[in-house]
């Protein structure tokens, strides 16, 4: 996979995507990462990338002309199809359905905002989707971006050690994780459940079925519900 940042601040996702899993991901080759300064594609002497909004109102635009350049640029570099995205809070709120599905992609292309937002003819014209990674706002989509990279980088295949880790983590089929436990089996008074260091396997998968659909029932009933919804209009 290819996924390809159009920022005006570059320089922050170095730290993130040098270590850990993404840059081990990346040694390998299974993913390739570009950041691309937005600044380089203004036509402006003094490389400003925004304008006050038509209409009046408070703050800057981000202007459609440098989006449009960088785009054209990155997109000559880039072979085969591409998914433009746009981060931005008014987009499809993002998810493991969502991060699942972009894993699945061979280029993609993010698009960081800032200021009052992007000149809405990007959404209009040049970005295929618009995603946002919660109800809240942020002042640059850059964090977005990398939150929607890191979940779905590592959900290519090869980059975790264990792939069994994927199968049975929270929201993949509509359930929490299960609890974990570690080593000593007796920390101060805190024993683990008996039933880990049983040694019994079978009892140890119901466990965790069971301690999943409790979890989640206390804590998000509305995964339960959507996970019944689908099933009765199947
Ligand atoms: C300050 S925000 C603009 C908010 C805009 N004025 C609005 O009310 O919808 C600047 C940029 O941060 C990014 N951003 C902010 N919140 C986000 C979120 N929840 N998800 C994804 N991107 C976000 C977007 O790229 C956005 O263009």
């Amino acid at each position: 996979m290819r996924i390809d940042i159009i920022s005006i601040f570059p320089g922050m996702f170095s730290g993130v995507f040098n270590e850990s899993i993404i840059k081990r991901a990346r040694e390998k080759g299974k993913v390739r990462i570009f950041t691309h300064d937005l600044r380089d594609y203004t036509s402006d002497k003094h490389r400003k990338v925004d304008d006050r909004p038509f209409g009046g109102g408070p703050g800057m635009v981000m202007q459609v002309e440098p989006i449009f350049k960088a785009l054209a640029a990155v997109k000559k570099k880039i072979k085969g199809r591409c998914k433009v995205i746009l981060l931005c809070p008014q987009g499809k709120k993002f998810d493991q359905a969502c991060a699942r599905r972009l894993s699945a992609e061979k280029n993609l292309i993010f698009i960081c905002g800032h200021y009052e937002g992007v000149d809405e003819r990007v959404r209009e014209h040049l970005a295929d989707e618009e995603i946002s990674i919660g109800d809240y706002v942020l002042t640059g989509g850059e964090l977005a971006a990398m939150v929607v990279t890191d979940s779905l980088v590592r959900l290519i295949p090869g980059v975790l050690g264990d792939k069994n880790s994927l199968n049975f983590e929270s929201f993949e089929g509509n359930l929490l994780e299960y609890p974990q436990y570690s080593r000593p089996a007796r920390f101060k008074s805190w024993a683990v459940p008996g039933v880990l260091v049983s040694g019994d396997h079978r009892k140890i998968s119901a466990w965790r079925k069971a301690q999943a659909l409790k979890r989640t029932g206390m804590r998000r009933p509305d995964l339960l519900k959507n996970k019944r919804n689908r099933k009765e209009q199947q």
